[in-house]
């Protein structure tokens, strides 16, 4: 479970480059709800992700996971509740190490096994993980990950997010630099693991298509504010069209609340 409350973030306070990231934003997620997060660039969404990660310090607010308030908490504490994957598949993982290490590192999370110890113990559990994506790389276990393409980077990334056990996932874009192929593989993994880990999800993406199908609801952002909450008949409604004609009417005009659009 996520509960943001009022979350304001400010960067650079005080200066001539003063920038108000996030202004006021309410959201929960109860626990297991994957929720799509759409908004043109800047406008809040990577920030809105680093606040709950504890990478981006609140300027006012409060950030609740799993009942426990973080607000205050840096990243390294928050990190055995929170997994997250970035766009970029090369900051998931370590490329000078092998799968098998990667994903040892991420189970052995929090406890203090050594690595050698950590994959020993788990190297059956760990191969039938990696076997289940069914891309073949099970008999790779012990190849450098810096020899894997970037699609199986990703996937090996959810992977690791739900071997550390966290209850949230963050995702950032993580199918963005894949191609078409390999990016509806990662979707369609990331679907099945927030269901069958019961995964409290935040998904970033720059497509329409790809958040009006994945997950339960979708939230869009426009300067550092929550304008279109929608679940239910009222999202299965929507089109991608829809989605682009709220785009545009936000683009180049101020937002009256009156038109804030929640359901
Ligand atoms: N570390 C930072 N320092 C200063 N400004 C930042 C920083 N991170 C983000 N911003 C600014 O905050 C706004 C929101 O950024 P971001 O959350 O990255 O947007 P999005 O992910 O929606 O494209 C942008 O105007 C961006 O330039
Ligand atoms: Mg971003």
């Amino acid at each position: 479970m996520i509960k943001v409350s009022n979350l304001s973030v400010v960067f650079g306070a005080g200066t001539p480059l003063e920038k108000r990231a996030l202004n006021g934003v309410d959201l929960t997620l109860e626990a297991g709800e994957f929720v799509s997060v759409i908004g043109s660039n800047g406008a809040g969404k990577s920030t809105l992700l680093g606040a709950i990660a504890g990478d981006v310090l609140a300027t006012e607010g409060r950030i609740e996971i799993d009942g426990r308030d973080v607000t205050r908490q840096p990243t390294a504490r928050r990190a055995a509740l929170v997994a997250r994957v970035f766009q970029d598949p090369l900051a998931g993982s370590c490329g000078q190490l092998t799968i098998e290490e990667n994903l040892a590192i991420a189970a052995a999370r929090g406890t203090r096994r050594g690595l050698g110890l950590a994959i020993g113990k788990r190297r059956t559990m760990l191969h039938e993980r990696v076997e289940a994506l069914g891309l073949g790389l099970e008999s790779r276990l012990t190849d450098k990950m810096a020899l894997l393409s970037g699609g199986q980077r990703q996937a090996l990334a959810l992977v690791m997010a739900t071997l550390a056990k966290s209850s949230v996932l963050l995702l950032d874009e993580h199918t963005a630099a894949l191609d078409p192929g390999m990016a509806e593989f990662v979707i369609h993994l990331t679907d099945r693991f927030v269901r069958d880990f019961r995964l409290t999800t935040l998904m970033v993406t720059h497509s329409m298509r790809q958040a009006l199908d994945t997950g339960t609801r979708t939230v869009m952002l426009h300067e550092g504010r929550i304008v279109l909450d929608v679940s239910g008949a009222t999202r299965s409604g929507m089109g991608v069209e829809d989605l682009v004609t709220m785009f545009r009417r936000k683009r180049g005009k101020a937002i009256d609340d009156d038109e804030l659009l929640t359901s």
